[in-house]
């Protein structure tokens, strides 16, 4: 989604704009755009396209200069158009940068068009840049002309806003969308999310709520919250594994990001397992009167963080004894929830800046829930430093837009959240060896990814296809879910997860032999079940594709069958497990496919708008 990078530095920063759109590519964009303050002039180009359409421009007509703004856009209101890329100018008296959406500028824009402002696009942010322009006519400062438009504005924003009547200033402002400070020595900068700038800094300032902030030539940082007083924020230093955010030897992050997984797994466990169990305090301090208080839980998620929670459920429900509901953020905040006592508040984000999440997290907090935790990949972000109590998942940096390392150590932590909730229900021995298959775990995922040739070859039947139907039951429903998303996103082929069950109530409908159907088969108390679905398959001509356990006995001795072996696992952890072969199912066929598997169209990585 929108990525921002502003900088005021003793320096020509057009190259260091250019570098933090590229690393901010990965949330996904369909224009790029960039402003530079040369010789107190507000000089810009902005390009369709990717960063390097941006770049060419930059090759042909270079912006020097010490102060500037960049940013990369999601549509939203308007077609990706030159036009509609950002920076927005007023009359080259104020360039603007915005992440969010201005739920009110229609209105806005009536009244400044009443007052003679041309407007040049058609996005909600130029109202700002207008406004401003206004405002800085009645001969105010540009923080004074942002504090006081900001006061005007309706709905999510992060801003990056220049003027030449102050050309070594440059105003942040967030309010529902991520923006950070980023401190370099004598310069300071701004940015959608840390990795933008990990190439000039690693100390960092999390903006909060409300926040408005102007940086000026010499490193000058200035904060003020939403009461307008001057506040000091606490400066972070970014804690960052050399490497974890370039491709290495792999051709696409997606694909060194899938093989990442047993590494991280282990990390996601590290200092956090109990001889024969999980202890509370593996979730912090606060995490042991929490959990004690709670008697159920409400998990809210959005994409794959959703279908973390509802594997979640299964786990929680028979090892912990807890009741469970699961909902997608966009639903549940618009809900008029009955909560019931000691309901714990479970979010479930990668990023910990999804806006829906984030907004369901905020409406929690009127509804009586006992607490709110947070299982979270980004330290510092909105949703961890707004919950009560957070567990980091540690999967570093995650690029491709896909998810799938972030997915796998949700559900450890889910794991770990279901042992240390069920310590007093399970059986010692129950614990003791959930607690031996999670410390293998990582081996085995090892062994899972030695199937990558099988995978890839397996890929070349779903090529042309342009439907896949994905089955599962039980605690797998969730993973044939994920697989389904997975292959959408990144191969575009229209593909539907169902608990096998519900088969012939509809999608059987749809079998037949150019309806590929992916199944999988654990060695669970659902496998006899699960392999009658299957022959319902086999029985209208579809063709099956069944990752299962060795012994299953599935029959593969005709065309119509091809089974994919995976090592046995403690039935617990088998979703987690078949989830990587899924995994290197999408990305292979998207290979052949030739789609753009990091970046796939239309999509963003981190959703900051609603
Ligand atoms: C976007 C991403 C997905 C992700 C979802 C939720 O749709 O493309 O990969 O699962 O947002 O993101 P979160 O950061 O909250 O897990």
């Amino acid at each position: 989604m929108c990525g921002i990078v502003a900088a005021v530095a003793q320096r020509n920063v057009e190259g260091i704009l250019l570098e933090g759109l590229k690393r901010l590519e990965y949330r996904g964009y369909d224009s790029a755009g960039m402003t530079v303050m040369h010789r107190d002039a507000l000089t810009r180009h902005r390009a369709v396209g990717k960063v390097a359409a941006l770049e060419e421009c930059l090759t042909d007509a270079p912006l020097p200069g010490r102060a500037g703004i960049a940013h990369t856009r999601w549509a939203t209101h308007g077609k990706p158009t030159a036009a509609n890329a950002h920076p927005h100018h007023s009359d080259d008296q104020v360039a603007v940068v915005h992440n969010g959406i201005i739920e009110n500028f229609e209105g806005l824009k009536r009244e400044l068009e009443a007052d003679g402002y041309t407007f040049t696009s058609q996005t909600d942010t130029e109202v700002i840049a207008h406004r401003l322009a206004a405002m800085l006519a009645e001969g105010v400062t540009l923080f004074e002309a942002v504090q006081q438009t900001l006061g005007t504005l309706g709905g999510a924003y992060a801003l990056g806003v220049m003027s030449p009547q102050e050309p070594d200033v440059v105003i942040g402002a967030r309010q529902g969308s991520p923006l950070v400070v980023g401190v370099g020595i004598d310069e300071a900068f701004l940015a959608s999310d840390p990795l933008a700038l990990l190439q000039v800094t690693d100390r960092f300032i999390y903006l909060e709520e409300g926040d408005l902030v102007e940086l000026k030539d010499g490193g000058h940082i200035c904060i003020i919250d939403r009461q307008g007083q001057r506040v000091e924020r606490p400066v972070h230093t970014f804690e960052y594994a050399d490497g974890a955010a370039s491709k290495g030897d792999y051709r696409h992050f997606m694909l060194k990001e899938i093989f990442e997984q047993p590494a991280v797994i282990r990390t996601a466990l590290e200092g956090r397992l109990g001889k024969t169990g999980v202890p509370a305090e593996s979730f912090g301090p606060d995490a042991p009167g929490l959990f004690a208080r709670t008697r159920q839980i409400q998990i809210i998620a959005c994409g794959t963080s959703y279908h973390a929670g509802l594997v979640a459920r299964y786990w929680l429900e028979r090892y912990a004894g807890v009741p469970v509901q699961v909902e997608v953020a966009s639903e549940f905040r618009y809900r008029h929830p009955v909560v019931a006592d000691g309901t714990l508040f479970v979010t479930l984000s990668q990023s910990g800046e999804t806006a829906d999440t984030l907004a369901a997290l905020r409406f929690a907090k009127g509804l009586g829930y006992v607490g709110s935790l947070a299982i979270c990949n980004v330290p510092g972000s909105s949703l961890v430093r707004e919950s009560d109590i957070a567990l980091m998942t540690h999967a570093g940096p995650e690029i491709g837009v896909a998810s799938t390392k972030a997915f796998t150590t949700q559900l450890v932590a889910l794991m770990l959240l279901t042992l240390a909730l069920g310590r007093d229900r399970a059986s010692g021995d129950e614990q003791a060896a959930m607690v031996n298959a999670l410390k293998t775990l990582p081996d085995t995922c090892r062994q899972v990814l030695l199937l990558d040739d099988d995978i890839e070859a397996l890929a070349q039947a779903f090529a042309e296809k342009r439907h896949a139907l994905f089955l599962g039951r039980g605690a797998h429903f969730p993973v044939a879910l994920e697989g389904a998303l997975k292959l959408k996103e990144i191969s575009y082929i229209h593909a539907e997860g169902y608990p096998a069950g519900e088969l012939k109530h509809g999608p059987l409908a749809l079998v037949d032999s150019d309806m590929p159907v992916i199944s999988v088969a654990p060695n669970d108390a659902l496998l006899e079940k699960l392999k009658s679905n299957l022959q319902e398959v086999r029985a209208r001509g579809g063709q099956l594709f069944v990752f299962a356990d060795e012994g299953v006995g599935i029959d593969d001795s005709d065309d119509d069958v091809q089974v994919l072996h995976l090592p046995g696992v403690h039935e617990a952890l088998a979703p987690l497990l078949y989830t990587l072969p899924l995994q290197l199912l999408s990305y292979h066929v998207a290979v052949l496919k030739g789609t753009d598997v990091d970046q796939p169209r239309n999509l963003a990585k981190s959703v900051t708008v609603e």
